[in-house]
């Protein structure tokens, strides 16, 4: 299988690369820690993948996107890309980032103009290869703006509602669009919080991720106890919910 990892140094990302990895397969990684990323590499072709191609790129430089791509497009050659999955993100401030734009712009530009950057650059090479899977981890925190992150929540709510639309246009040519949307996950993002029973492994995470992909699935809530907790605070009236300090 060719996998294009985007983020590749996320906790998430490099699990779900471990994953793949033990199942032989063909990984190009874009991440921008170069040492982080050559660690990576090592650790993968231990583990068993069978070509393993690496590009360092801030996320934040879309003009470097294209090349990114083009980059792994040219790695893959004939064979095309099976999955791609993009990862990278921010978890802001939220307090530092409701009184200063610049850094709201930046923090939205991390979790979501990135990605539909990566997307414009990516979606027509899908279209045109005619197979393949646009697999996007967005966040249960993009279902409705929370008092205390709504910043992070608005950019990861732009990207699944461009992934709805992407995923019908692309459906005729026979390429799938997933949004992940995993819930609190253990990871180097949210190292300052406390963890409870709603805390997953980035391990887990991958795992539920590859499930995933092999059903092809649309919209992905990880674990899938989360589809239930996201539907009862959509329920909750505005009147309400707009009280609520969490
Ligand atoms: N952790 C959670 O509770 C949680 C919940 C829902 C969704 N998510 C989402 O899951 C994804 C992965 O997060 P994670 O939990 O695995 O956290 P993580 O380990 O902290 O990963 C975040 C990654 O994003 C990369 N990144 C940030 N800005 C970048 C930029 N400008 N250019 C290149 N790379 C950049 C970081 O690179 P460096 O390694 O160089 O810093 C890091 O590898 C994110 O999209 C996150 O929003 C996480």
């Amino acid at each position: 299988m060719n996998i294009l990892v985007i983020g590749a140094s996320s906790a998430i990302a490099t699990a779900v690369a471990k994953r793949y990895s033990e199942r032989q397969a063909c990984l190009f990684l874009i991440a921008r820690n170069v040492s982080r990323l050559e660690l990576l590499r090592q650790d993968l072709k231990v583990r068993g993948a069978t070509r393993i191609g690496t590009h360092v790129l801030d996320l934040l430089d879309h003009e470097k996107h294209e090349a990114a791509i083009d980059a792994a497009i040219q790695f893959f050659g004939d064979a095309g890309i099976d999955l791609a999955l993009i990862c990278h993100g921010s978890l802001p401030d939220q307090k530092a980032v409701e009184k200063d734009f610049e850094l709201a712009q930046r923090e939205i530009d991390t979790n979501g103009l990135s990605t539909v950057s990566l997307l414009i650059r990516l979606a027509p090479h899908f279209e045109q290869q005619g197979h393949g899977l646009l697999a996007i981890v967005t966040s249960v925190a993009g279902d409705r703006g929370r008092q205390t992150n709504f910043v992070y929540g608005a950019a990861k709510a732009l990207v699944s509602t461009y992934l709805q639309g992407l995923r019908g246009k692309l459906l005729p040519s026979g390429v799938h669009v997933m949004d992940i949307r995993p819930g609190l996950v253990d990871s180097p993002m949210t190292q300052q919080f406390e963890k409870g029973l709603l805390w997953s492994s980035p391990e887990l995470v991958a795992e539920h991720i590859e499930k995933a992909v092999r059903r092809k699935r649309d919209t992905v809530y990880i674990p899938g106890y989360w589809r239930l907790i996201m539907a009862v605070v959509r329920s909750i009236p505005e009147a309400v919910f707009k009280r609520l300090k969490f």
